[in-house]
Order: structure tokens, then sequence, then C-alpha cells
């Protein structure tokens, strides 16, 4: 029986924030998966010939998704900024819109970041396996100290609008100078703005007392934090990673934090994603980690499910998305 709406729109995830699922309930029959985890058999199974596609969790996107859906498909949105588990080459050649939702998340990545740059820098979790264990010796004079943020140099890898964000936060802890590497160079307001000077990779590694890693997933990005890179960083170095885990090689950098080759490190993404509770980063006293936490307040998390359904519903009549991927 048909409901009477324009269009019928999947939901790939039962806990999509409700902001979204209102907006597109105003014109569209909504399908929901409702397993959780999302089983991708019921992503598929639900998918046969909707109109548009919210998609909620970060699952391959890819041609087995678009040919379960059929030639109804009309749009798709991702809701999340990056877009590394979609084959964007694949919706091209459809010619299917694809949107996602960057910007809205911006603050809340760099207030975590900044977070995590200050953790990793002063010991925070080193501090606390020290009480655990008892050995709370602060009779030391010189117990578990960190690197100061005044007056270093920070160096961005990826200065887009989440590099940016962190760097205005920076700005208030007094550090003497950005550096950045990114494809095409800011203009020089922005540069002001930000007291920043694009550099080649090479010097942001020599220069940099922080490294923050805020870029997407490419070929180009994949793995380029290696053993090489990392013996070119100083060794007061404090490495933070909001991008993506895959950027580091984690065997490597394992061995220069184990090393002291650099001097800590804050990830908020790792390589998998759940990090097993095993895994041997995790024996670490100078590394910060924590699951991939980036947009997870309440406010950013509704605003991203209010852009995706946008892009839904623009892309399902036309209409440019609010945010397009490409
Ligand atoms: C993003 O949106 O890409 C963030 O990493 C959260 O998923």
């Amino acid at each position: 029986m048909s409901s009477g709406k324009a269009f019928k729109v999947l939901v790939t995830h039962p806990e999509v924030p409700q902001a979204g699922l209102d907006l597109l309930k105003q014109n569209c029959e909504i399908i929901q998966v409702q397993s959780l985890p999302p089983r991708r058999a019921e992503i598929l199974e639900k998918i046969k010939g909707v109109d548009g596609v919210f998609w909620g969790g970060h699952e391959p996107l890819n041609a087995e998704v678009l040919d379960a859906a059929g030639p109804n498909l009309k749009a798709i949105s991702t809701m999340s900024a990056g877009i590394d588990y979609v084959d964007v080459a694949e919706l091209k050649k459809r010619n299917i819109p694809l949107g996602h939702t960057p910007t809205v998340l911006n603050t809340a990545v760099a207030d975590l970041t900044v977070g995590l740059l200050i953790a990793a820098a002063r010991r925070f979790h080193e501090g606390r396996s020290k009480i655990e264990s008892n050995n709370w010796e602060s009779f030391h004079l010189n117990w578990l100290l960190g690197q100061d943020i005044r007056d270093s140099t920070v160096g961005f890898f990826g200065f887009g609008g989440i590099g940016q964000a962190i760097a205005k936060r920076l700005s208030g802890f007094d550090i003497e100078q950005v550096l950045y590497t990114t494809r095409r160079r800011l203009s020089k307001e922005l540069e002001t703005e930000f007291n920043a000077k694009k550099v080649e990779f090479d010097e942001l590694l020599s220069k940099s007392d922080f490294i923050i890693i805020a870029a997407p997933l490419t070929p180009e990005t994949q793995g380029i934090f290696n053993a090489t890179t990392f013996g070119k960083m100083k060794s007061n170095a404090v490495l933070i990673n909001i991008g993506r885990g895959k950027i580091i090689n984690q065997n490597d950098l394992y061995d220069a934090l184990k090393t002291n080759q650099i001097f800590s490190a804050g990830l908020d993404v790792t390589d998998p994603e759940p990090l097993p509770a095993n895994d041997k980063l995790l024996t670490l006293p100078n590394l910060v980690v924590i699951p991939h936490l980036g947009s997870a307040t309440t406010r950013t998390r509704s605003e991203m499910s209010t852009i995706a359904a946008h892009n839904v519903l623009r892309g399902m009549v036309g209409e440019p998305m609010f945010a397009p991927a490409y």
C-alpha cells in the first residue's frame, strides 16, 4: 500500500538522531534498519527500490549497495565528514550525488583535539597508571614532567576547517607559530590570522613541537606517518591524530614511542576500530587513546543528522546538496 509520501528513504542505522528523521518524515516514507550494529544483510534487503539513503554508519558504501538499491536511487548522504568508506568513483559513475556533514563538527573535534594534546603533553595516562599501581612518587621534584604549549611550534598535517578551528583555540595558549602542509596554500588573510606558514612536509616534521594530523585518509596520506617520518621528528614532539587511523603506521608508532624517539602521542582514531583490548599500543605509558569521540556531542550529532537529511532531501529533487561531497 502506498504511504502517499513522495519518496522512500532508507536510514541505515537505528540510532540516527531524531532531528534528521523529523525532517525526512515530512515528505518521505522512512524505512529504518533495526539491527545494531547494523547488519549488512538487513541494509541490502531494505534498500531495494528506495529513492534516497541516509547512510548512518561507517560500513562500506559501494557497488554492492548501489546494485541492491536499484534504479530508483537518486541521492545518498553520509552522517560523517570523512567519506573514506565510500566508493566515490562508483557513485560518480552512476551519477548519484553524495552528501556528507563537514563543518558542523569542526568545533567539537577541535575542542577534543586540544584536550587530547594537553593529555598527551602532560602525561595524563601515565599519571593515572602511577596512581593505580601505587607508584605516586611526587617526592621527586622532576616527576612526570611534560611539554609546554606556550612558545611552541604547532604543525598541522592538513589545515582545513578542523585544523583552523584547532589553531584558533591554541592561539589562546600563546603558541609561537603554526606550520602547515596542505595541497593548496591558504589565503594571506588566513595565514596572518593564524600566524601560519605553509612548509614542505619534512620541515613540518623537523620543526614542530606538536604535530596534529587533521587530514582525510586518501591513497596519498595512508601510512605517511611511519618509521622514516618519526625519524625526522623532534625528540620532544607530541603527535596527535584526529583524522583517520590508517594515516599512521601503528607498528612504527609503537616503536617510536617505546624507544622515546618522540615524546608522546594522542589518538582519537586507530587502525582498526575498534582497537582490540590486547593491542600492544595500549601498553605504552606515553600514549593517550580514545575511541573516535571527535564529533561525539549531543548537539553536534544532532546537527550532523539534520544536514544529512537536508542533503538527501535536496539530492532527491535534483537540487544542490547542503554539503556535497563532490
Ligand atoms: C567524521 O565525521 O568523519 C568523524 O570522524 C566522525 O565520524
